[in-house]
């Protein structure tokens, strides 16, 4: 099973829509693995989106995470890096396909409600930014063996 860091954006927050974005997660079988409500510093939007340093939406974009409280999640599914990124929709709410994130919830470019992890290295990186090791809960789910197919040697 793979983890990825989620991040519900100050808009998705102010627009109400934290709930209905984290039940798509739930419903599609994610597990939570951790969760909270907090509001991002600048140090911390700067480490976060470093790689975004010489990108001319930088200033713009740490205006926008740190400008109201967010909630941060980890997030735990086969292959969930990728999955999450697919429900996610493309980087503009304008151009994101309907029945994604983006593509039902948002128009603006900027304001896309949501971030998520793009690579094992980025979601490994991300959750040391945001949550202690024993932070992230280790527990199972009852309904486990009806999410995925055990039978083989790995879930399927
Ligand atoms: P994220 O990192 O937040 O999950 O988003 P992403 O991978 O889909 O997009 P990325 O290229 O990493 O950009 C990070 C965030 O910066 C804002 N952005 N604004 N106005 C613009 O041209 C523009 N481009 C990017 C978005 O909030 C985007 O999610
Ligand atoms: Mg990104």
């Amino acid at each position: 099973m793979e983890k990825t860091l989620i991040i519900l954006k100050p808009d998705a927050l102010q627009r109400g829509m934290a709930g209905r974005i984290i039940t798509r997660f739930e419903e599609k079988g994610f597990q939570i693995v951790a969760m909270k409500a907090m509001q991002i510093s600048k140090d911390l939007a700067e480490k976060h989106y470093g790689v975004h340093k010489s990108k001319g939406f930088y200033p713009r974009l740490l205006q926008y995470i740190t400008s109201s409280p967010v909630v941060v999640m980890v997030l735990q599914a086969n292959n969930a890096i990728a999955v999450a990124r697919k429900m996610m929709g493309a980087t503009f709410g304008s151009n994101a396909e309907p029945g994604t994130i983006r593509g039902d919830f948002g128009l603006s470019n900027s304001f896309n409600l949501i971030h998520g992890s793009d690579s094992p290295e980025a979601a490994q990186f991300e959750m040391g930014l945001y949550f202690k090791p024993d932070e992230l809960l280790g527990y199972e789910r009852g309904n486990e063996k009806w999410i995925y197919d055990f039978s083989g040697d790995k879930p399927e």
